[in-house]
């Protein structure tokens, strides 16, 4: 069967066949005194709190699991929009507030409502892997543009400026970021938009981690700064709802009806059981649940990552909220790893690659390797999860410790 050349552009996703193989020293693990521990896993070790649950349920029993509109129960609209005035104090009117099937979906709609065949899209090196894809599917290009510690591992105003060409559509940024879980200072967020606006692009921006903010600097929303910038979110991460399948897309008013329609056509609409339940996330007791979880994440965080220096595998930048430690593992792979191998020749070629293999079957220890997330430096960069409880984390530290140190 003749494959369409859409498709034949997607690349691989390494996590998964990490994951796989991670699956299969597990099975082998399991009945010993060292079965795996997961700390390459990208979601809330979480789920829903009661009154999340409840309401689901009482969706289903009283059979309101019909069709909702495209853009979302307008109930649910309107509870985003207090939420962003309670917790961020900024004004999002609802009708700007596009429910989606996640922010995966919210992600390719808003690439189908702006790109063109052969638009650009810049973006980190680091970053978040399945955006290049989104962007490709629409028939656009990602261009990725490498992000030093010294910049958080994000875009600069500077370079925005600099890569900017005739194809250039806009930025793509997380804030804070996956894998680095570091985020854009707002000085230079206010900064890398005016470039962007001054040359009539699009800033795309994904606050799926904002909720999972840990210091004052960073956990201020975009959406203060312009009616005219996107922002993803979900309710996959702060909201602990990652198979729930529900996000949102915020976009400018003049888009609204253009992406409706789009959503009308591609997803009907997200699930409605979902959205009756999401719809308790915000009662009080919910979202006291959220920020107790919030807290947890924050100390694991300043618990872990120091740990991770001590081991030889030091965090250039402290993570500022989801839940990343995006690790420099070179001097560690270089101890590790037999001296003869190609990963030890200045860590071109497998690096981290090697690395997490080597953990995983020495330390029952699943991480995720730096390859899916860029193609500059990730040789060098493992990203561990926090989302997993401090006990995990402490025989997490204590097996590394047994091989590194
Ligand atoms: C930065 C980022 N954006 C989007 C997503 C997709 O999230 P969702 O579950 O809402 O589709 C993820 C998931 O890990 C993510 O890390």
């Amino acid at each position: 069967m003749k494959i369409s050349a859409r498709a034949q552009r997607v690349e691989p996703f390494y996590v998964m066949e990490m994951a796989k193989s991670a699956a299969a020293i597990a099975r082998e693990a399991a009945g010993s005194d060292k079965p795996m521990i997961y700390l390459n896993i990208g979601e809330p070790d979480f789920t829903a709190p009661p009154l999340v649950q409840e309401a689901a349920e009482k969706a289903i029993r009283d059979g309101r699991t019909q069709y909702t509109q495209a853009t979302g129960l307008p109930q649910l609209r309107e509870r985003i929009s207090h939420w962003y005035s309670e917790r961020f104090g900024v004004q999002v009117p609802a009708r700007r507030i596009v429910v989606t099937a996640g922010a995966s979906a919210a992600l390719q709609l808003a690439c189908l409502a702006l790109l063109d065949a052969g638009d650009e899209v810049l973006m980190p090196d680091p970053s978040y892997p399945c955006n290049r894809q989104f962007v490709s599917a629409a028939e656009g290009r990602a261009v990725l543009i490498p992000a030093t510690e010294a910049e958080r591992f994000q875009l600069t105003a500077d370079k925005v400026q600099q890569a900017w060409g005739a194809h250039t559509r806009g930025v793509m940024l997380a804030s804070p970021s996956n894998p680095t879980g570091t985020s854009i200072h707002p000085d230079e967020l206010r900064r890398i938009h005016q470039v962007v606006a001054e040359r009539g692009g699009v800033t795309l921006l994904d606050e799926i981690y904002l909720g999972l903010s840990y210091e004052e600097t960073y956990g201020h929303s975009a959406l203060g700064l312009d009616d005219q910038i996107l922002s993803i979110n979900s309710f996959s991460k702060y909201f602990n709802m990652t198979g729930w399948r529900l996000g949102w897309l915020v976009v400018p008013d003049s888009l609204v009806d253009t992406v409706e329609q789009m959503a009308q056509h591609l997803f009907i609409c997200p699930s409605t059981i979902a959205q009756h339940a999401a719809l308790a996330c915000f009662e009080p007791e919910s979202l006291a649940i959220y920020e107790a979880r919030r807290a947890e994440f924050k100390a694991r965080r300043d618990w872990f990552v120091p740990q991770l220096a001590a081991l030889g595998l030091p965090v250039p930048v402290t993570p500022d909220g989801a839940f990343y430690a995006w690790a420099d593992c070179s001097a560690a792979c270089r101890k590790l790893l037999p001296a003869s191998s190609e990963y030890n020749s200045e860590m071109q070629t497998a690096g981290s690659w090697e690395f997490a293999f080597e953990l995983m079957k020495r330390a029952h220890l699943a991480v995720t390797p730096g390859r899916d997330f860029g193609r500059a430096d990730t040789a060098r960069y493992i990203r561990f999860s926090t989302a997993n409880s401090l006990p995990q984390l402490e025989a997490a530290v204590e097996r590394l410790r047994a091989l590194l140190v």
